[in-house]
Protein backbone atom coordinates (compact mmCIF):
# COMPACT_ATOMS: atom_id res chain seq x y z
CA UNK A 1 0.00 0.00 0.00
CA UNK A 2 1.25 3.53 -0.81
CA UNK A 3 2.47 5.62 2.10
CA UNK A 4 -0.10 7.99 3.61
CA UNK A 5 0.55 11.73 3.55
CA UNK A 6 0.06 13.41 6.93
CA UNK A 7 -0.86 17.09 6.68
CA UNK A 8 1.10 19.42 8.90
CA UNK A 9 -1.05 22.24 10.31
CA UNK A 10 1.20 24.80 11.96
CA UNK A 11 -0.30 26.94 14.71
CA UNK A 12 2.85 28.75 15.87
CA UNK A 13 1.26 32.06 14.85
CA UNK A 14 -1.96 31.35 16.77
CA UNK A 15 -1.63 28.87 19.68
CA UNK A 16 2.13 29.59 19.87
CA UNK A 17 1.66 33.34 19.83
CA UNK A 18 -0.77 33.13 22.78
CA UNK A 19 2.26 32.47 25.02
CA UNK A 20 3.02 35.41 27.33
CA UNK A 21 5.92 37.39 25.85
CA UNK A 22 5.62 35.84 22.36
CA UNK A 23 3.31 38.47 20.86
CA UNK A 24 4.28 39.37 17.29
CA UNK A 25 3.60 42.41 15.14
CA UNK A 26 2.33 42.06 11.57
CA UNK A 27 5.77 42.24 9.93
CA UNK A 28 7.14 39.57 12.26
CA UNK A 29 4.11 37.37 11.57
CA UNK A 30 4.56 37.73 7.81
CA UNK A 31 8.26 36.84 8.06
CA UNK A 32 7.45 33.68 10.05
CA UNK A 33 4.55 32.73 7.77
CA UNK A 34 6.85 32.89 4.73
CA UNK A 35 9.42 30.73 6.56
CA UNK A 36 6.71 28.19 7.45
CA UNK A 37 5.54 28.05 3.84
CA UNK A 38 9.12 27.54 2.72
CA UNK A 39 9.47 24.76 5.30
CA UNK A 40 6.59 22.97 3.57
CA UNK A 41 3.73 23.17 6.08
CA UNK A 42 0.35 22.39 4.52
CA UNK A 43 -1.73 24.79 6.61
CA UNK A 44 -0.70 27.95 8.48
CA UNK A 45 -3.05 29.00 11.26
CA UNK A 46 -2.31 32.71 11.00
CA UNK A 47 -4.28 34.00 13.97
CA UNK A 48 -7.64 34.66 15.61
CA UNK A 49 -8.98 37.62 13.59
CA UNK A 50 -11.77 38.72 15.98
CA UNK A 51 -9.35 38.84 18.92
CA UNK A 52 -7.82 42.24 18.06
CA UNK A 53 -7.53 44.68 15.13
CA UNK A 54 -3.79 43.89 15.04
CA UNK A 55 -4.40 40.17 14.65
CA UNK A 56 -7.04 40.81 11.99
CA UNK A 57 -4.49 42.88 10.04
CA UNK A 58 -1.85 40.15 10.42
CA UNK A 59 -4.15 37.40 9.14
CA UNK A 60 -5.19 39.62 6.25
CA UNK A 61 -1.57 40.38 5.32
CA UNK A 62 -0.54 36.70 5.57
CA UNK A 63 -3.54 35.66 3.45
CA UNK A 64 -2.24 37.92 0.68
CA UNK A 65 1.40 36.75 0.60
CA UNK A 66 1.04 32.98 1.12
CA UNK A 67 0.40 31.08 -2.10
CA UNK A 68 1.06 27.37 -1.52
CA UNK A 69 0.01 26.65 2.06
CA UNK A 70 -3.62 27.02 3.12
CA UNK A 71 -4.15 30.00 5.44
CA UNK A 72 -6.45 29.45 8.37
CA UNK A 73 -8.19 31.80 10.80
CA UNK A 74 -9.60 30.74 14.17
CA UNK A 75 -13.08 31.60 15.40
CA UNK A 76 -15.46 30.60 18.16
CA UNK A 77 -18.85 29.15 17.19
CA UNK A 78 -20.14 32.69 16.94
CA UNK A 79 -21.45 34.26 13.72
CA UNK A 80 -19.54 37.53 14.14
CA UNK A 81 -16.26 35.63 14.78
CA UNK A 82 -16.78 33.55 11.66
CA UNK A 83 -17.62 36.57 9.50
CA UNK A 84 -14.52 38.39 10.76
CA UNK A 85 -12.32 35.38 10.01
CA UNK A 86 -13.85 35.14 6.52
CA UNK A 87 -13.21 38.85 5.94
CA UNK A 88 -9.56 38.56 7.02
CA UNK A 89 -9.03 35.52 4.77
CA UNK A 90 -10.55 37.11 1.66
CA UNK A 91 -7.27 37.44 -0.25
CA UNK A 92 -6.09 33.86 0.45
CA UNK A 93 -5.53 31.35 -2.36
CA UNK A 94 -6.54 28.50 -0.03
CA UNK A 95 -8.60 29.94 2.86
CA UNK A 96 -9.74 27.81 5.78
CA UNK A 97 -12.00 28.79 8.68
CA UNK A 98 -11.36 26.93 11.94
CA UNK A 99 -14.44 27.14 14.12
CA UNK A 100 -15.62 25.16 17.12
CA UNK A 101 -16.85 24.89 20.66
CA UNK A 102 -16.14 23.02 23.91
CA UNK A 103 -17.77 19.57 23.99
CA UNK A 104 -16.68 18.14 27.36
CA UNK A 105 -19.25 18.24 30.17
CA UNK A 106 -16.89 20.53 32.06
CA UNK A 107 -16.93 23.08 29.20
CA UNK A 108 -20.64 22.65 28.49
CA UNK A 109 -21.60 23.32 32.10
CA UNK A 110 -18.93 25.69 33.42
CA UNK A 111 -18.29 27.76 30.29
CA UNK A 112 -21.65 27.73 28.54
CA UNK A 113 -24.18 26.72 31.20
CA UNK A 114 -25.80 24.76 28.39
CA UNK A 115 -26.89 21.23 27.51
CA UNK A 116 -25.24 18.74 25.20
CA UNK A 117 -28.10 19.20 22.70
CA UNK A 118 -27.64 22.99 22.63
CA UNK A 119 -23.89 22.66 22.06
CA UNK A 120 -24.43 20.18 19.23
CA UNK A 121 -26.84 22.61 17.61
CA UNK A 122 -24.35 25.51 17.93
CA UNK A 123 -21.60 23.34 16.45
CA UNK A 124 -23.71 22.53 13.39
CA UNK A 125 -24.84 26.13 12.93
CA UNK A 126 -21.27 27.42 13.09
CA UNK A 127 -20.07 25.04 10.38
CA UNK A 128 -23.07 25.89 8.18
CA UNK A 129 -22.39 29.60 8.67
CA UNK A 130 -18.70 29.22 7.82
CA UNK A 131 -19.60 27.26 4.68
CA UNK A 132 -21.26 30.43 3.34
CA UNK A 133 -17.80 31.98 3.06
CA UNK A 134 -15.29 29.18 2.33
CA UNK A 135 -15.33 25.54 1.18
CA UNK A 136 -12.66 24.44 3.62
CA UNK A 137 -14.10 24.46 7.14
CA UNK A 138 -12.37 22.81 10.06
CA UNK A 139 -14.37 22.13 13.21
CA UNK A 140 -12.71 21.80 16.64
CA UNK A 141 -14.38 20.00 19.54
CA UNK A 142 -12.54 21.80 22.33
CA UNK A 143 -11.51 19.52 25.23
CA UNK A 144 -12.32 16.45 23.11
CA UNK A 145 -9.67 14.66 25.19
CA UNK A 146 -12.10 14.71 28.15
CA UNK A 147 -15.30 14.46 26.09
CA UNK A 148 -17.47 11.35 26.32
CA UNK A 149 -16.74 9.35 23.13
CA UNK A 150 -20.36 8.58 22.33
CA UNK A 151 -21.38 12.26 22.46
CA UNK A 152 -18.22 13.31 20.60
CA UNK A 153 -19.08 10.87 17.79
CA UNK A 154 -22.58 12.41 17.49
CA UNK A 155 -21.12 15.94 17.26
CA UNK A 156 -18.53 14.90 14.69
CA UNK A 157 -21.11 13.11 12.53
CA UNK A 158 -23.37 16.19 12.63
CA UNK A 159 -20.64 18.72 11.74
CA UNK A 160 -19.42 16.57 8.85
CA UNK A 161 -23.02 16.42 7.58
CA UNK A 162 -23.04 20.24 7.87
CA UNK A 163 -19.96 20.43 5.64
CA UNK A 164 -16.84 20.24 7.84
CA UNK A 165 -13.88 19.07 5.77
CA UNK A 166 -11.56 18.56 8.76
CA UNK A 167 -12.55 17.53 12.30
CA UNK A 168 -10.12 18.54 14.99
CA UNK A 169 -10.03 16.42 18.18
CA UNK A 170 -8.06 18.58 20.63
CA UNK A 171 -6.64 17.22 23.84
CA UNK A 172 -6.88 20.80 25.06
CA UNK A 173 -5.64 20.13 28.59
CA UNK A 174 -2.98 17.55 27.67
CA UNK A 175 -4.82 14.99 29.79
CA UNK A 176 -4.90 11.84 27.66
CA UNK A 177 -2.46 8.96 27.70
CA UNK A 178 -1.24 7.94 24.24
CA UNK A 179 -3.34 4.76 24.13
CA UNK A 180 -6.45 6.68 25.26
CA UNK A 181 -6.01 9.37 22.63
CA UNK A 182 -5.42 6.72 19.95
CA UNK A 183 -8.53 4.81 21.09
CA UNK A 184 -10.57 8.01 20.82
CA UNK A 185 -9.52 8.45 17.19
CA UNK A 186 -10.22 4.76 16.48
CA UNK A 187 -13.64 5.13 18.17
CA UNK A 188 -14.54 7.97 15.81
CA UNK A 189 -13.38 5.99 12.78
CA UNK A 190 -15.52 3.04 13.83
CA UNK A 191 -18.59 4.92 15.05
CA UNK A 192 -19.02 7.98 12.82
CA UNK A 193 -20.71 6.70 9.64
CA UNK A 194 -19.60 9.64 7.42
CA UNK A 195 -16.04 9.91 8.83
CA UNK A 196 -14.56 9.11 5.39
CA UNK A 197 -15.83 12.53 4.20
CA UNK A 198 -13.44 14.45 6.51
CA UNK A 199 -9.84 14.40 7.68
CA UNK A 200 -9.31 13.80 11.40
CA UNK A 201 -6.87 16.21 13.01
CA UNK A 202 -4.83 15.79 16.22
CA UNK A 203 -4.30 18.91 18.35
CA UNK A 204 -2.47 17.91 21.53
CA UNK A 205 -1.17 19.97 24.43
CA UNK A 206 1.88 19.06 26.46
CA UNK A 207 0.75 19.42 30.10
CA UNK A 208 2.01 15.90 30.89
CA UNK A 209 4.78 15.92 28.28
CA UNK A 210 2.73 13.60 26.05
CA UNK A 211 1.76 15.86 23.14
CA UNK A 212 4.10 14.27 20.59
CA UNK A 213 3.29 10.70 21.69
CA UNK A 214 -0.45 11.44 21.61
CA UNK A 215 -0.30 12.97 18.12
CA UNK A 216 1.61 9.97 16.79
CA UNK A 217 -0.89 7.65 18.47
CA UNK A 218 -3.67 9.60 16.71
CA UNK A 219 -1.97 9.10 13.34
CA UNK A 220 -1.43 5.38 13.97
CA UNK A 221 -5.17 5.12 14.59
CA UNK A 222 -6.25 6.94 11.44
CA UNK A 223 -5.82 10.72 11.83
CA UNK A 224 -4.58 12.51 8.71
CA UNK A 225 -3.46 15.87 10.12
CA UNK A 226 -1.29 16.99 13.03
CA UNK A 227 -1.57 20.46 14.56
CA UNK A 228 1.74 21.58 15.98
CA UNK A 229 4.10 24.49 16.57
CA UNK A 230 7.78 25.17 16.04
CA UNK A 231 9.74 24.46 19.25
CA UNK A 232 6.49 23.15 20.82
CA UNK A 233 5.41 26.68 21.77
CA UNK A 234 1.84 27.09 22.96
CA UNK A 235 -0.50 27.63 25.89
CA UNK A 236 0.90 26.56 29.29
CA UNK A 237 3.32 23.66 28.66
CA UNK A 238 2.92 24.08 24.91
CA UNK A 239 1.64 22.20 21.90
CA UNK A 240 2.93 19.23 19.93
CA UNK A 241 6.32 20.15 18.56
CA UNK A 242 6.41 20.20 14.75
CA UNK A 243 10.03 19.10 14.47
CA UNK A 244 9.40 16.11 16.74
CA UNK A 245 6.36 14.66 14.98
CA UNK A 246 7.89 15.21 11.56
CA UNK A 247 11.11 13.44 12.53
CA UNK A 248 9.26 10.59 14.29
CA UNK A 249 7.37 9.88 11.05
CA UNK A 250 10.57 10.23 8.98
CA UNK A 251 12.76 8.07 11.22
CA UNK A 252 10.03 5.43 11.44
CA UNK A 253 9.14 5.59 7.73
CA UNK A 254 8.39 1.86 7.80
CA UNK A 255 5.16 2.79 9.58
CA UNK A 256 4.02 4.08 6.17
CA UNK A 257 3.58 7.83 6.66
CA UNK A 258 5.29 10.91 5.26
CA UNK A 259 5.01 14.70 5.42
CA UNK A 260 6.02 17.42 2.97
CA UNK A 261 8.34 19.12 5.47
CA UNK A 262 11.85 19.95 4.20
CA UNK A 263 13.61 18.67 7.28
CA UNK A 264 16.93 20.43 6.51
CA UNK A 265 15.15 23.69 7.30
CA UNK A 266 13.99 22.64 10.78
CA UNK A 267 16.88 24.12 12.77
CA UNK A 268 17.03 27.43 10.86
CA UNK A 269 13.26 27.91 11.27
CA UNK A 270 13.48 26.96 14.95
CA UNK A 271 16.16 29.63 15.48
CA UNK A 272 14.14 32.23 13.59
CA UNK A 273 11.02 31.51 15.69
CA UNK A 274 13.01 31.52 18.92
CA UNK A 275 14.65 34.87 18.12
CA UNK A 276 11.51 36.54 16.75
CA UNK A 277 9.32 35.37 19.64
CA UNK A 278 12.09 36.00 22.18
CA UNK A 279 11.64 32.51 23.58
CA UNK A 280 14.85 30.47 24.09
CA UNK A 281 14.86 26.77 23.22
CA UNK A 282 15.85 24.44 26.06
CA UNK A 283 19.30 22.94 25.43
CA UNK A 284 18.11 19.33 25.58
CA UNK A 285 15.11 19.87 23.27
CA UNK A 286 14.82 17.05 20.71
CA UNK A 287 15.97 17.92 17.16
CA UNK A 288 16.56 21.65 17.72
CA UNK A 289 18.16 22.01 21.19
CA UNK A 290 21.81 23.12 21.33
CA UNK A 291 22.71 19.76 22.94
CA UNK A 292 20.67 17.59 20.55
CA UNK A 293 23.88 16.53 18.77
CA UNK A 294 26.44 16.99 21.59
CA UNK A 295 28.32 14.07 23.13
CA UNK A 296 30.01 14.53 26.46
CA UNK A 297 30.52 11.25 28.28
CA UNK A 298 33.63 9.18 27.55
CA UNK A 299 31.70 6.02 26.65
CA UNK A 300 29.47 7.87 24.18
CA UNK A 301 32.35 9.83 22.67
CA UNK A 302 34.42 6.70 22.11
CA UNK A 303 31.49 4.96 20.35
CA UNK A 304 30.56 8.06 18.36
CA UNK A 305 34.14 8.53 17.11
CA UNK A 306 34.21 4.91 15.91
CA UNK A 307 30.81 5.18 14.20
CA UNK A 308 28.44 8.15 14.60
CA UNK A 309 25.41 5.87 14.39
CA UNK A 310 26.26 4.26 17.71
CA UNK A 311 24.87 7.34 19.47
CA UNK A 312 23.05 9.34 16.80
CA UNK A 313 19.84 8.21 15.14
CA UNK A 314 19.60 11.37 13.03
CA UNK A 315 22.44 13.01 11.10
CA UNK A 316 22.58 16.69 12.13
CA UNK A 317 22.62 17.85 8.50
CA UNK A 318 19.28 16.08 7.92
CA UNK A 319 17.62 18.61 10.25
CA UNK A 320 19.86 21.57 9.41
CA UNK A 321 21.79 21.49 12.70
CA UNK A 322 25.35 22.84 12.79
CA UNK A 323 26.90 19.40 13.28
CA UNK A 324 27.76 16.98 16.03
CA UNK A 325 29.83 18.29 18.90
CA UNK A 326 32.23 16.49 21.16
CA UNK A 327 32.18 18.41 24.42
CA UNK A 328 35.20 17.95 26.67
CA UNK A 329 34.20 17.70 30.31
CA UNK A 330 35.41 15.78 33.37
CA UNK A 331 33.26 12.87 32.08
CA UNK A 332 35.14 12.69 28.75
CA UNK A 333 37.63 9.98 27.93
CA UNK A 334 41.02 9.61 26.25
CA UNK A 335 39.60 8.98 22.75
CA UNK A 336 37.80 12.32 22.70
CA UNK A 337 40.87 14.11 24.04
CA UNK A 338 43.17 12.51 21.46
CA UNK A 339 40.67 13.30 18.73
CA UNK A 340 40.48 16.97 19.69
CA UNK A 341 44.28 17.31 19.95
CA UNK A 342 44.54 15.72 16.51
CA UNK A 343 42.08 18.28 15.12
CA UNK A 344 44.14 21.08 16.66
CA UNK A 345 47.28 19.76 14.95
CA UNK A 346 48.79 17.71 17.80
CA UNK A 347 48.79 14.00 16.86
CA UNK A 348 49.90 12.71 20.30
CA UNK A 349 50.52 8.98 20.71
CA UNK A 350 48.81 6.81 23.32
CA UNK A 351 51.48 7.23 26.01
CA UNK A 352 51.52 10.98 25.56
CA UNK A 353 47.71 11.09 25.82
CA UNK A 354 47.92 9.12 29.09
CA UNK A 355 50.12 11.83 30.58
CA UNK A 356 48.06 14.67 29.16
CA UNK A 357 44.79 13.08 30.30
CA UNK A 358 45.75 13.38 33.97
CA UNK A 359 46.42 17.09 33.44
CA UNK A 360 43.20 17.45 31.45
CA UNK A 361 41.10 16.01 34.31
CA UNK A 362 42.50 18.57 36.74
CA UNK A 363 41.35 21.39 34.44
CA UNK A 364 38.02 19.67 33.71
CA UNK A 365 37.22 19.34 37.41
CA UNK A 366 37.69 23.09 37.74
CA UNK A 367 35.80 24.12 34.59
CA UNK A 368 32.43 23.09 33.14
CA UNK A 369 33.88 22.62 29.66
CA UNK A 370 37.50 22.39 28.53
CA UNK A 371 37.99 24.58 25.49
CA UNK A 372 40.41 24.56 22.58
CA UNK A 373 42.40 27.42 24.14
CA UNK A 374 42.99 25.28 27.26
CA UNK A 375 44.20 22.40 25.08
CA UNK A 376 46.53 24.64 23.08
CA UNK A 377 48.18 25.77 26.31
CA UNK A 378 48.44 22.18 27.56
CA UNK A 379 49.95 21.01 24.28
CA UNK A 380 52.50 23.82 24.19
CA UNK A 381 53.73 23.30 27.75
CA UNK A 382 53.81 19.52 27.18
CA UNK A 383 55.97 20.00 24.08
CA UNK A 384 58.26 22.40 25.95
CA UNK A 385 58.75 19.90 28.78
CA UNK A 386 59.40 16.94 26.46
CA UNK A 387 61.85 18.91 24.26
CA UNK A 388 63.83 20.22 27.23
CA UNK A 389 63.99 16.86 29.08
O1 LIG B 1 -6.36 23.53 22.47
C1 LIG B 1 -7.42 23.75 21.84
O2 LIG B 1 -8.45 23.13 22.06
C2 LIG B 1 -7.38 24.81 20.84
C3 LIG B 1 -8.59 24.97 19.98
C4 LIG B 1 -8.98 26.39 19.86
C5 LIG B 1 -8.34 24.32 18.65
O3 LIG B 1 -6.38 25.46 20.67
ZN1 LIG C 1 -4.64 24.48 21.55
Amino acid sequence: MADKKINIFDTTLRDGEQVPGCKLNTNEKIELALALEDLGVDIIEAGFPISSPGDFASVQAIAKVIKNSAVCGLSRAVEKDIETAAEALKGAVHPRIHTGIGTSDSHIKAKFNATREQILERAVQSVKWAKNFVDDVEFYAEDAGRTDNDYLAKVIEAVIRAGATVVNIPDTTGYCLPHQYGEKIAYLINNVPNIDKATISCHCHNDLGLATANSISGVLNGAGQIECTINGLGERAGNTSLEEVVMVLKQHHTLGYYTNIKTQKLNPVSRLVSETMRMPVQANKAIVGSNAFSHSSGIHQDGFLKDAQTYEIIAPEEVGADGSRIVLTARSGRSALAHRFQKLGYPFNRNEIDVLYAEFLKIADRKKEVEDADLQLMAKSFETITVSS
